[in-house]
């Protein structure tokens, strides 16, 4: 397994993250278990922050999608970021969060008027909006509550990121955004500049994510300026923002080879300077949305081996306390992962096992054929780069309690979401009154 950050293995043979031995956080706050390692976190954020910010006076907003939680709203405060939400939920963590509100970025394709009236009450700093049906509906509100939006138009760039089938968000045919070969998106942008209560601020767009090829990009920033030139030309308006979405790809296992932030800034700004220069336009202040490429890394799982069930000449299975309840990418996207005997990490590998989850499920794999050291039950299993798109998509099914998350940093480890109990699962159960009264009634009848 590669090491991230501050990963290191210790004298007793143990990984450490954060200056915490893995194989200690698992004994005291139990398994499965999501560990945060802040320094990476930080790290991540800073990167992108000198790469746009300080060099550019571009904006960096990191995408809550992939990890929220209230102490990770404090850590991208504290880094001077921004944030995209994309539910009320995400919002709402914000919120409470004291998260700045003037840097929150309200994202989402089908927004209620709930949502909305949340959002313009707690004042974000921008509306991306999606689609006619959300801009007229945001025009009403606001005006109903005698406020206006900022808002930011999302289109549909035509460009097709090479990566997973299902995380391709940029093509045309694609739920989200306004189409520009079509001429939606133009229709979309006369409509806004004629609406009282909506402030057009600029343009987005997002063609995928986990993405290697900064081409992709290359040729997104063009196509959205090219448009920009055309809806100045034809209504005089000129974007001053121009949000180029995220999904810079990470380092999952081998193979991957992620480009470097500062890259992938310089040619993002590049493109968009020389078009704004074919142009005649300014260049716009420009906005990315980094997700992946900051939590990702920087989160690691713990679990327990359990059950190891060898059938000769065929598999080894090794099964974990946890799996697609906590981490649901490799049955979704068949997404790889790499990982190590936390107890055993300065052991040679000795065998190649595949590592399965506890779901009721034969689809519920973490990993298929990884070499490890001899493995046996009660050894602690740490699979790498589960920061993004784990806790935030994980589930109850089977009714699994949810891992809890500490924060690890100079050998200091810190609960930021506490594990779920069974009464947690319960919380939201209700039994009708006629439900108890029947059990009463075949109760009686039994007798
Ligand atoms: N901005 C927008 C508008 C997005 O839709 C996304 C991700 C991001 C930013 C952040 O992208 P990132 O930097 O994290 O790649 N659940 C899938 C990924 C879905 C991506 C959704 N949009 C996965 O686990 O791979």
């Amino acid at each position: 397994m590669k090491l991230h950050g501050t990963m290191t293995v210790n004298s007793r043979g143990h990984l450490e993250i954060g200056g915490c031995d893995t194989v200690e956080l698992a004994s005291t706050f139990g398994t499965p278990l999501y560990v945060v390692d802040e320094e990476l976190f930080r790290q991540n954020c800073r990167e992108y922050y000198r790469a746009f910010t300080e060099k550019y006076g571009a904006e960096v907003i990191y995408a809550a999608k992939t990890l929220l939680t209230l102490a990770i709203c404090r850590l991208v405060e504290e880094e001077g970021l921004g944030m995209d939400v994309v539910s009320g939920g995400e919002l709402y963590t914000a919120i409470k969060a004291r998260f700045p509100m003037s840097r929150v970025y309200f994202h989402g394709n089908n927004k209620s008027s709930e949502e909305l009236r949340l959002a313009l009450e707690a004042r974000v700093g921008r509306f991306m909006v999606d689609n006619l049906y959300e801009l007229e509906m945001l025009n009403r509100l606001a005006g109903e509550m005698r406020t206006r939006a900022d808002v930011i138009l999302r289109l549909t760039p035509g460009v097709e990121a090479h990566t997973h089938e299902y995380i391709k968000t940029g093509q045309i045919d694609s739920k989200f955004g306004l189409v520009i070969d079509n001429g939606q998106a133009l229709a979309g942008v006369r409509r806004a500049l004629e609406m009282e209560n909506i402030i057009l601020h600029g343009l987005h767009c997002h063609i995928g994510s986990q993405i290697f090829e900064l081409d992709s990009y290359a040729h997104a920033a063009g196509i959205m300026m090219d448009f920009a030139a055309r809806v100045a030309r034809e209504t005089g308006w000129v974007p001053a923002e121009l949000d180029l979405g995220g999904g810079l790809g990470i380092y999952y296992a081998e193979g991957d080879e992620p480009r470097p932030v500062a890259e992938y800034a310089d040619v993002i700004m590049r493109a968009v300077r020389e078009k704004a220069l074919a142009h005649g336009l300014p260049v716009p202040r420009v906005i990315v949305e980094p997700g992946r490429s900051i939590s990702g890394p920087a989160g690691t799982t713990l679990y327990t081996v359990g059950a190891v069930k060898d059938i000769p000449g065929v598999r080894k299975y090794v099964a974990v306390d946890g799996g697609m309840g906590d981490n649901p990418r490799p049955a979704l996207y068949q997404s790889r992962y790499e990982a190590c005997l936390a107890n055993k990490a300065a052991a040679p590998a000795e065998e190649v096992v595949s590592i399965a989850g506890k779901c009721c499920e034969s689809g519920d794999m973490l990993i298929w054929d990884i070499a490890l050291p001899r493995v046996e039950p009660g050894d602690i299993l740490a699979v790498s780069c589960t920061g993004a798109y784990n806790y935030s998509m994980s589930m109850n099914y089977n009714r699994l309690p949810r891992p809890a998350m500490v924060l690890v940093r100079d050998g200091q480890a810190d609960i930021i979401v506490e594990r779920e109990t069974y009464e947690d699962l319960l919380r939201n159960d209700v039994i009708p009154e006629r439900l108890r009264r029947s059990r009463r009634l075949n109760v009686a009848s039994a007798r």
